[in-house]
């Protein structure tokens, strides 16, 4: 068996997976959500527009696209794997119904994920495949033409089942956030008496301002553009 394939097949492997794509995705968000700031600048939509037309065509950022969704996915199938390994290793469940240490997050991790991923979906769906395939209205800065990508987001953001929808969304993905950091972090062996109050810290004010700033937009978006 090459080291892949057993890599692969161990129940440590697959956390490892699970650890490092989780990381990449929060990477992924954090540059994600920097960048839809620029919702806010008030100018008609033409920073994000330009900004959007190059996430979508820069060949390296193009690169990171990709390994985003092979994130993703591979997030996903990895977690269905370890579950399902859990509960085939542990079929009658423990004695008490919680064991101490746990959290509502750490139990329901794989509700959480499933929800986030739906919302993915979802959201790739209205945006992403708009900008990609979409017939989007087009309009030129300094005479360059760019896809109205901001019209887009703007007239999503009208309807309040929308706004409503991603709001209660990134709750879930903060909870979600809360534990995945944390154990990614101790799967990767990266916990030092020195260093890890700091991480801690760090992963909490993470996971409540990057869905905050989500959740914001919008929000935002409702109450000033309508
Ligand atoms: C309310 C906040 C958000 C707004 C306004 C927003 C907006 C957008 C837009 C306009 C796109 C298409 C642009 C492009 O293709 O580069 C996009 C792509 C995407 N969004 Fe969001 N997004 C938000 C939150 C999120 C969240 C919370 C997640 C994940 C949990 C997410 C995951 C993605 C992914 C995976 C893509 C495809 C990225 C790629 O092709 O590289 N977004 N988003």
């Amino acid at each position: 068996m090459s080291w892949v394939t057993k890599t692969l097949s161990s129940t440590i492997g697959r956390k490892l997976i699970m650890a490092l794509t989780g990381l990449f995705l929060i990477l992924f968000l954090t540059g994600h959500v920097s960048g839809n700031l620029l919702l806010f600048k008030g100018d008609g939509g033409e920073a994000f527009n330009i900004y959007a037309k190059f996430m979508t065509t820069n060949p390296a950022v193009k690169l990171l696209s990709y390994l985003t969704y092979i994130s993703i996915i591979g997030h996903v199938i990895f977690s269905i794997w370890l579950s399902k390994r859990n509960k085939s290793a542990r079929p009658i469940g423990y004695g008490v119904s919680t064991p101490p240490s746990t959290t509502v997050s750490s139990r329901n991790m794989g509700i959480l994920g499933t929800i986030i991923l739906i919302f993915i979906v979802v959201h790739m769906q209205s945006f992403w495949a708009q900008m990609h395939w979409g017939d989007l209205p087009v309009v030129t800065y300094d005479g360059e033409q760019y896809k109205d990508l901001f019209s887009i987001v703007t007239f999503a953001f009208q309807n309040e089942l929308m706004v409503i929808g991603y709001v209660v969304a990134m709750v879930f993905l903060a909870f979600h956030l809360s534990h995945g950091f944390a154990s990614a972090f101790q799967t990767l062996g990266l916990n030092h008496a020195k260093y890890s109050p700091a991480i801690s810290v760090i992963g909490k004010i993470y996971c409540i301002l990057v869905p905050i700033l989500f959740a914001s937009m919008p929000v935002y978006i409702y109450f000033t553009q309508s």
